[in-house]
């Protein structure tokens, strides 16, 4: 379908924020039921409000939750599924966060954060919307992974591996949920103009920000775009920038390529000093 039909209750965590709101805020204008979880309570309550102004205020409902919590996000679904009075029709997991570090700088809890938020954080609301729409045989599920989920980039040995989970995750239940009628997507942004990227680029050590370069990041709304015409188009990938879209198709081609010029920055970077 390539119409801007209503989508139905569309959830979305890590909805108070960035690239969530802005997915929401879309969503929203296009007339469909939005409920948003993430943890922390004011900046959900402002999200909501927000999006109160674009769409029918009994439309919006959010409920706090945090999404490394099985139980927790589970039941934050139910709740939101009976305050909406709908199942959730199309889920946009965004909720993540990322630190990076140099491997043998990063403690073994953030290790595991990564993993617990990023990786099982996704897993879990999915566990959650997924049965209920393979019952009805219909609905979409859209999951944010990250450039760092296709390639390995230098100082995100924590970060990456759980975005190449989230990866391999969506791609397993593509192949499985297809042919139940639902909608498997996975979105892959570059650098995108966030408060996760200004808290990140505090941690970044100096070898990664050379790697990044100058290159400017992009809005949340361009990455919001992008996701809502993937779940139109039902695509699979969904890449809101020329640079990830080339890299998710030509990755064995251009990966090399890619890893000899961001040597060459790291070099750069610790002949004048390392610990810069
Ligand atoms: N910004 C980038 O450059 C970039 C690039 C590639 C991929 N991404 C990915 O895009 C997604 C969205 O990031 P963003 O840039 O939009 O970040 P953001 O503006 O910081 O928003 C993150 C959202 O996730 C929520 N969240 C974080 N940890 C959570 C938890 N444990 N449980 C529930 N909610 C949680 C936050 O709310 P609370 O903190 O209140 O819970 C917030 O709503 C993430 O998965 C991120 O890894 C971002």
């Amino acid at each position: 379908m390539r119409e801007t039909r209503t989508l139905g209750h569309v959830m979305v965590t890590g909805g108070s924020s960035g690239i969530g709101l802005a997915t929401a805020r879309l969503l929203a204008q296009r007339g469909a039921k939005v409920s948003l979880i993430a943890r922390g309570e004011e900046r959900l309550a402002a999200a909501a409000k927000e999006l109160s102004a674009v769409a029918r205020p009994a439309d919006v409902a959010a409920r706090p939750a945090d999404v490394a919590d099985r139980e927790a996000v589970t039941r934050a679904v139910a709740e939101l599924e009976e305050e909406q009075g709908q199942p959730c029709d199309v889920l946009i997991s965004s909720a993540g966060l990322a630190r990076p570090g140099r491997f043998l700088e990063l403690s073994d809890e953030v290790f595991r954060q990564m993993i617990d938020v990023d990786y099982f954080g996704t897993l879990h609301v999915l566990r959650a919307v997924v049965p209920g729409m393979v019952e009805r045989g219909r609905g979409s599920v859209v999951a944010v992974s990250s450039a760092a989920g296709l390639l390995g980039i230098y100082g995100y040995s924590a970060y990456g591996p759980a975005k190449f989970a989230v990866r391999g995750l969506m791609e397993s239940l593509r192949a499985e949920l297809t042919p139940c009628g639902i909608h498997v997507g996975v979105v892959f942004p570059p650098d995108v103009d966030t408060p996760q990227l200004a808290e990140e680029n505090r941690w970044k050590p100096a070898e990664t920000r050379a790697v990044g370069g100058t290159i400017k990041p992009i809005p949340a709304q361009q990455v919001a775009q992008a996701i809502v015409k993937g779940i139109d188009r039902r695509r699979f990938l969904i890449c809101p920038d020329l640079g990830t879209r080339a890299l998710s198709r030509f990755g064995s081609v251009l990966t090399p390529l890619l890893n000899r010029e961001f040597d060459r920055r790291v070099r750069a970077v610790r002949k004048s000093g390392p610990n810069s």
